[in-house]
């Protein structure tokens, strides 16, 4: 008797024991957090890494975010999360896309609407310009972590007013140089790359043109402005007002040259702002900015950058994801950004706050450039338009091909590609 009642309560204790633990491996499994990945450009994972760490300690045991950092430039990294986008399931529940990526991922269905996660208001409170190229098709698939423009940055010390005509910006250059003042004129991206591609369309547009409209099917490189375009950029070159070497520069080496006093102008991004004042900056407190110069009767154009975040498609925890999206893009991490990198805020607000104005006052030029934001085409076969573009211009930038050549192979090109697609221009 004495036996059995032992042994039933040694079996009892144990199932009260196994039950237990299971519960309490159960409520261990319960808690463990949301593991959400974004795959972002190597500048913003660094510039995001102190608040990646800060949304996690906030979140600790609900949300653990990780942020991938990819390579530098935009084609790769494009080229890398669509490599892991047509293997199927994502590896990364967010992308920070640059602007011109959002027609292609639409149109691939790689992308989550963000329609429900983001209302009136907030769409409201974007600044001008910022509010551009999140949608496609109607639906709002990026929330911009960073608005970002083409500025032509000048230096104070040498000039009382910038230039405003492609002809003011090669007197002035020449001028300064033939004094012996400056090795260079003017330093800006003529890589074959994404930003030789940004630098063309702000001198098009300047000159009247448009590169390809996706409404009309117009393309317009081989006609007046778009052979001017291309002639001016070429000449430049030509005339020493700008180094050989632009044909291999991007936009750090740009900003090297440019913050080591070689050069009276350059054009670059907003960031590049926070770098000239630096310490080891020769040209600190010498530095003003305005936007491109443009041909007399035409307004100024300044290429629309800027990156922002999308939800993809198969994410397990989308609403994990789009609360990192909120956090990474809220006033306070955007004034965090803007003034510990440079990063150009998205917030009208934050363009009004005249404390910050005071001690920044780029801001205001910033804010103001914003206003002459042109997009690249927005179609999905951008990259490849772009390629061909970018190929043609530094095959005549590095003497390969005459100017008007260039242009006309990437007219014919372009429409080949547009072709092969069925959308013919
Ligand atoms: C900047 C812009 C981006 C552009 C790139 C080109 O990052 O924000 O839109 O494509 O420069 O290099």
């Amino acid at each position: 008797m004495f036996t059995i009642r032992k042994r039933s309560l040694i079996l009892l204790t144990a199932a009260i024991l196994f039950i237990s633990s299971s519960l309490f491996c159960l409520s261990v499994l319960a808690k463990r957090p949301d593991n959400v990945s974004i795959l972002m450009a190597a500048p913003f994972a660094d510039s995001t890494s102190e608040l990646v760490k800060i949304f996690n300690q906030k979140n600790r045991g609900r949300i653990h975010l990780e942020v991938i950092k990819g390579p530098l430039e935009t084609e790769a990294i494009s080229d890398l999360a669509i490599s892991s986008l047509l293997l199927g399931n994502t590896p990364f529940d967010g992308l920070l896309m640059d602007v011109t990526w959002v027609p292609k991922y639409a149109k691939a269905g790689w992308l989550e609407s963000l329609d429900n996660y983001f209302n009136e208001d907030d769409l409201n409170a974007l600044a001008e310009g910022a509010d551009e190229g999140n949608h496609y098709q109607g639906s709002l698939l990026r929330w911009p972590l960073n608005a970002d423009i083409g500025l032509l940055y000048w230096r104070t010390d040498l000039m009382d007013e910038p230039p405003r005509t492609p002809q003011e910006l090669e007197s002035i250059s020449q001028k300064l140089q033939n004094g012996g003042r400056i090795p260079y004129g003017y330093v800006w991206q003529g890589k074959q790359y994404e930003g030789l591609s940004c630098v063309f369309l702000e001198i098009i547009d300047g000159f009247g043109g448009e590169w390809f409209s996706p409404d009309s099917g117009r393309i317009g490189l081989d006609e007046s402005p778009g052979l001017d375009a291309s002639e001016w950029l070429n000449h430049l070159i030509q005339t020493g007002v700008s180094p050989r070497a632009v044909t291999n520069f991007a936009e750090s080496e740009a900003l090297q040259s440019f913050k080591s006093g070689q050069a009276a102008f350059m054009r670059n991004w907003p960031y590049a702002w926070a770098e000239l004042q630096k310490n080891d900056s020769q040209v600190r407190n010498k530095v003003g900015i305005t936007t491109m110069v443009a041909e007399k009767g035409h307004q100024p154009a300044a290429t629309l950058g800027s990156w922002g975040l999308s939800l993809l498609k198969g994410s397990a925890h989308p609403e994990s994801t789009v609360e990192a999206f909120k956090f990474l893009t809220s006033e306070e991490s955007q004034r965090y950004l803007y003034t510990k990198y440079g990063n150009t805020p998205t917030k009208a607000e934050i363009f009004n706050d005249q404390k910050l104005l005071e001690n920044y006052p780029s801001l205001q030029s910033i804010g103001e450039a914003l206003a002459y934001a042109r997009s690249r085409p927005e179609t999905p076969l951008y990259a490849q338009i772009s390629v061909v573009l970018q190929r043609k211009l530094s095959s005549s930038l590095t003497g390969m091909t005459t100017p008007v050549e260039a242009m006309q192979q990437a007219e014919r090109s372009t429409a080949q590609v547009l072709e092969a697609a069925g959308e013919s221009p």
